[in-house]
């Protein structure tokens, strides 16, 4: 690409809409007969959208400026003689607009058989067969009927461009939406188109990558299967895929995704279950888009997974039942308890457990054993940071444990380092590393001066290899709950695949243990009851449930959050 300079980007073809006015002015259109009442300035396709008439689109995208490019969108509006952009082309009071007439769908078959002319026959062996806009709207409007029998044009195929991104420039329909994801959306501007004509390429500037924080984004929102994400690339049939709503737990944003997911058997045996992250439109946190960080931080929930519980014995670990695990904890609390009272035992939660998590830990550690000695906070290792979706806070759930009034004294490192010079007799850890957070040397001192260290955690890491006692726990993606993020907005995620194995949800195993002590008040079926309590007791989530949650949270207002102290529910 030496030398290229880029023929085209979208900074020199960008056509906004006009600024909304102080109070927007009302229009009345009528579109395929309907008669409808608009808001002046928002364009055809804008308005098609809002109440779900199919209009075709390449080059436009809800999030991106308009370009107006690809002309499939086009559609007839009485007055004017030539056929008009949707995407491109505002509404006005009385406009007549039809979007399906014959002379519209010829347009759009045209077009598609334009932009079809040196597209390769690539859709069998295509990563993006299923979901492309180019073979959905060849079934709709196809010509069928092929009249170029030149050779077609070739270009560079399967050429990585970035960490995450590899593109088929045949297959490139040049609607410049990932340029603007680069210069609007991540604010790098790393892509461009280069010559001229049919010779036309989409391709990385000179010398660079396609490498900024977004670059997922990129293979998001382009309509067709030149550019594919190389993690995803031929792991899977999209049609074979499904999907579970879910919050990205990779930082204090809290965007918003879709968990793409199979559990079948073939796919079972390879060891993969979560396929893919994927943005789901919340116009109040991430709107379109998310981070490369997130979108491919989830490799853990496959990997090194913990398939039950194990117990230290003779210098190994060995796997053990539940019911044993169970009972080694009740004998060893009613021991500590009985002899030095609840000073004797630590706990630290995690910023990664979900509100219901944290809300049961602290009434099972805090309100029905009395502990003091309890916090939740893990140092960030990389604080990285942006001004859009990026925060330095790398945990989806701390402003949870704040509001639940965890961790208010002494800090994590203060509890640990007690447990060294051997404070305690039971110190129990909720989704930590403390080897990779704060040192091997200092967490080998807390396993030899503490007669029970329990990890109740997902994977196998360096801490798991000294723990006396390992609880298998499961990710986000294998249980329901809520995040609360930085902004204090509450926010639900689904359950999508099964536990791993005998793998069980933090919240479920605080309530096994509870019980195994003979508790009162833990008959919590989901975890939906679970909040159906915080609800009740706590002013702060008060008249909230599930259904008013949402898919796209509600805002809290932190100033009421007082939590109870006493013993019990
Ligand atoms: Fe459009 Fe995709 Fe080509 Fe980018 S690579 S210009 S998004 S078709
Ligand atoms: Fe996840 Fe944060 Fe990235 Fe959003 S910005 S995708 S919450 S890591
Ligand atoms: Fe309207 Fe491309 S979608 S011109």
């Amino acid at each position: 690409m030496a030398g290229k300079t880029p023929l085209l980007t979208a900074s020199v073809t960008t056509w906004t809409l006009p600024k909304a006015m102080d109070a927007p002015k009302k229009v009345t259109i009528t579109i395929d007969g309907r008669v409808i009442e608009t808001t002046e300035g928002l364009t055809i396709i804008q308005v098609t959208d809002s109440i779900g008439i199919p209009v075709p689109r390449y080059c436009y995208h809800p999030g991106l400026s308009i370009v107006g490019n690809c002309r499939i969108c086009l559609v007839k509006v009485e007055k004017i003689p030539k056929l008009v952009p949707a995407c491109a082309t505002p509404v006005q009071d009385g406009m007549v607009v039809y979007t399906h007439t014959d002379d519209v769908i010829e347009a759009r078959r045209s077009v598609l058989e334009f932009l079809l002319l040196n597209h390769p026959v690539d859709c069998p062996v295509c990563d993006r067969s299923g979901e492309c806009y180019l073979q959905d709207y060849y079934m709709e409007f196809g010509l069928y009927r092929r009249r170029r029998f030149a050779p077609r044009l070739h270009k560079a195929k399967a050429k990585p461009i970035g960490p995450y991104v590899i593109l088929d420039q045949e297959r490139c329909i040049l609607c410049t939406r990932c340029i603007r994801v680069c210069e609007e959306v991540a604010k790098k501007p790393q892509l461009g188109l280069f010559q001229r004509g049919n010779r036309t390429v989409l391709d990385v500037f000179p010398g660079q990558q396609l490498d900024h924080d977004y670059s997922g984004c990129t293979v998001d929102v382009c309509p067709v299967g030149a550019l594919l994400d190389r993690d995803f690339r031929f792991k899977a049939r999209v049609w074979f895929l499904r999907r579970t709503r879910s919050v990205c737990p990779g930082c204090s944003t809290g965007c918003n995704i879709y968990i793409d997911w199979n559990e079948d058997k073939p796919y079972l045996a390879q060891g993969q279950r979560v396929f893919r992250l994927k943005p789901r439109y919340n116009p109040d946190v991430n709107r379109y888009w998310m981070c490369d960080y997130g979108r491919y931080g989830y490799k853990y929930i496959d990997r090194d997974r913990i398939p039950q519980p194990y117990r230290q014995a003779d210098g190994r670990l060995r796997p053990i039942e539940w019911s044993e695990a169970l009972e080694f904890l009740r004998t060893h609390i009613e021991a500590t308890l009985r002899e030095v009272g609840p000073s004797g035992i630590a706990v630290l939660l995690s910023p990664h457990l979900s509100t219901e998590e944290l809300y049961l830990g602290r009434k099972l550690f805090v309100e029905a054993l009395g502990v003091r000695d309890i916090h939740y906070e893990m140092p960030t290792r990389d604080p990285k940071a942006d001004d859009f979706l990026i925060r330095p806070d790398k945990f989806p759930n701390a402003a949870g444990a704040r509001l639940l009034g965890l961790g208010t004294e002494g800090s994590s490192r203060a509890i640990l380092e007690n447990a060294a010079q051997g404070r305690y007799r039971l110190l129990w850890l909720v989704g930590q590393n403390p080897v990779r957070c704060y040192g091997a040397e200092l967490f080998q001192a807390v396993v030899r001066q503490t007669p029970l260290v329990v990890l109740q955690t997902v994977n196998w890491t360096e801490s798991t290899a000294l723990a006396h006692l390992i609880l298998p726990a499961t990710p986000f993606a294998e249980k329901e709950g809520t995040f609360i993020n930085a902004q204090h907005r509450i926010q639900r995620f689904w359950q999508a695949v099964h536990p791993y194995k005998q793998a069980r949800p933090d919240w479920v195993i605080f309530q096994d243990v509870a019980r195994a002590l003979g508790l009162p008040g833990w008959h919590y079926v989901r975890a939906e009851d679970v909040f159906q309590e915080m609800a009740r007791r706590l002013p702060v989530f008060e008249g909230l449930d599930y259904g008013t949650i949402g898919d796209r949270g509600v805002v809290l207002q932190p100033e009421k959050a007082t939590v109870p102290s006493g013993v019990g529910a």
